[in-house]
């Protein structure tokens, strides 16, 4: 069965194109069959992966190509469906849709996902109509948090946003993770024991800070092929072990 993970927050710069890269990564390492979609316009996800494709995701949804030619094989196992601003033109086509908006994505991606093991999502910063339908697609939500810059509101209201899109379609939060962990900041000291309140077992062994998870996107290369040795990759490890230990 195709696992269908959204790696979705509302807020920007919280860790999730590191996340959604560097975790299809290691799952397409472990042989699992992988298709990254990036749904953000500023194509965030293929640069880290050091693609420019100049076909993607939007293309797909306005028909202007098959599957074949939209999706690129950025790595063994590993595909990908790239962002880019021409998404904005996908906005306007959802909002013109006469029927069921929220699951255009949905429909234009059902016949290909049984190809895949897993379909990871990164997400962009805010909530439009593309957000919605991503979460009208996925099974699965992977929130990651930036425990500096947290505030604990605005995932709760995030939350409460997955709560509406549950009364039709089944999704669930399965997975917090703090990201850039820096213990000496005494307000992430104080943070972590609030999310266990709040989050129970969902939440993650967290992403410590590491220069080198920054460093890796410039180079075009995943952190696994980066600095495979760094703090970074064994903890985008970590989290691949948790979450293949799910299926
Ligand atoms: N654990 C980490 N340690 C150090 N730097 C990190 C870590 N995780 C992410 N970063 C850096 O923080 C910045 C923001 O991360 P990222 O781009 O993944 O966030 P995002 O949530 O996708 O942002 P946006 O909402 O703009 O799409 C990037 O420069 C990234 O390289
Ligand atoms: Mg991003």
């Amino acid at each position: 069965m195709t696992r269908i993970l959204s790696i979705s927050l509302s807020k920007g710069g919280v860790g999730k194109t590191t996340t959604a890269v560097n975790l299809s990564a290691a799952l397409a390492l472990t042989g699992r069959r992988v298709l990254l979609i990036d749904t953000d316009t500023q194509a965030q996800a293929g640069k880290a992966l050091g693609l420019r494709p100049e076909r993607g995701l939007a293309d797909l949804m306005m028909g202007h190509a098959d599957f074949a030619e939209a999706a690129v094989e950025a790595r063994p196992n590993l595909h990908l469906l790239a962002g880019g601003h021409r998404l904005a033109a996908v906005k306007q086509v959802i909002a013109e849709a006469d029927m069921r908006q929220e699951e255009t994505l949905s429909a234009v991606m059902l016949p290909y996902v049984a190809h895949y093991d897993y379909v990871i999502l990164d997400t962009s910063p805010g909530w439009d109509n593309l957000q919605i339908n991503v979460l009208f697609f996925a099974q699965e939500i992977l929130t990651p948090v930036n425990l500096e810059v947290l505030s604990l509101d605005g995932l709760i209201e995030f939350t409460h946003r997955i709560e509406d899109v549950r009364r039709y379609h089944d999704v669930v939060l399965r997975y917090i993770l703090p990201t850039a962990l820096d213990r000496r900041v005494k307000q992430t000291a104080e943070i972590m024991p609030q999310l266990a309140v709040h989050f129970g077992d969902r939440v993650c062994e967290p992403i410590r800070y590491n220069v080198r998870l920054s460093e890796a996107p410039a180079y075009g290369q995943h952190i696994f092929e980066y600095d495979p040795q760094s703090n970074g990759a064994q903890d985008y490890l970590n989290l691949t072990r948790r979450i293949v230990a799910d299926e």
